[in-house]
């Protein structure tokens, strides 16, 4: 697919694009000549921060979407991919709303259900989307914001800890040479072996 910037990288695409985390991930890989597509719910801030990166000669294009819709994150995917090609990064980034982290006996199935959408369902239609090509070219990289509480849990920050172990796991599933066939045949061959060696002194 071409690249609207002339060189080869491929693009970064950012979910959940704020001023925060996404701005400046879109600012550090858009100085590397990538172009930048931006995904999020408001349209007009989504126009500024694709006007500004574009003042400092990033090449950057926006797609409205709600992560929690999973047919509006691919839509969205696919309509930057067809402006500035090929994803080879991937940030997902979506501010959770504050409202709904609560104390553990607080939290409502609701609440629960947000922080699934948000954090887990929309980010695996994202990844989804990018993770073909990266494969295909050996070439990848994907980063996802969190909180505090996936690494230390908190009984007032309920929903943001099986939001986040969960997608943790998913995560630690896509790091370089877990989807590797002949790792996981080996592992396959290995837990074979050992049956084996189990049934053998049984
Ligand atoms: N900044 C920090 O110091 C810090 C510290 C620890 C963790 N983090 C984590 O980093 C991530 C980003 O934080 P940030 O400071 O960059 O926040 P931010 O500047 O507010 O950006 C987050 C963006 O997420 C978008 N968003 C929220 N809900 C969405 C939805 N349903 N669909 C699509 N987009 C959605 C919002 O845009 P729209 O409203 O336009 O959709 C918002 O602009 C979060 O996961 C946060 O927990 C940040």
């Amino acid at each position: 697919m071409s690249q609207s910037n002339g060189t080869d990288n491929g693009a970064l695409f950012v979910v959940g694009a704020g001023r925060g985390v996404g701005a400046a991930v879109a600012r550090r890989f858009g100085r590397d000549a990538r172009p930048v597509g931006l995904i999020a719910r408001n349209r007009e801030r989504l126009d500024g921060m694709t006007r500004q990166l574009g003042e400092d000669g990033i090449t950057a294009a926006a797609a409205v979407a709600d992560v929690r819709d999973v047919d509006a994150v691919r839509f969205a995917v696919d309509a930057l991919e067809r402006r500035l090609g090929t994803a080879e990064v991937l940030c997902v980034s979506p501010l959770p709303d504050v409202a709904t982290i609560k104390p553990v006996v607080d939290t409502t199935a609701e609440d629960l259900r947000e922080a699934l959408e948000l954090g887990v369902l929309g980010t695996a239609a994202a990844v989804g989307r990018v993770l073909p090509a990266m494969r295909a070219t050996g070439r990848g990289t994907m980063l996802f914001t969190t909180g505090s509480a996936a690494l230390t849990p908190r009984p007032d920050l309920d929903p943001m800890k099986p939001e986040e172990t969960l997608r943790n796991g998913r995560v630690q599933g896509l790091r370089p040479g877990r989807m590797r066939r002949d790792e996981r045949e080996d592992t396959g061959r290995r837990d074979a072996a050992r049956s084996a060696r189990e049934a053998a002194v049984s």
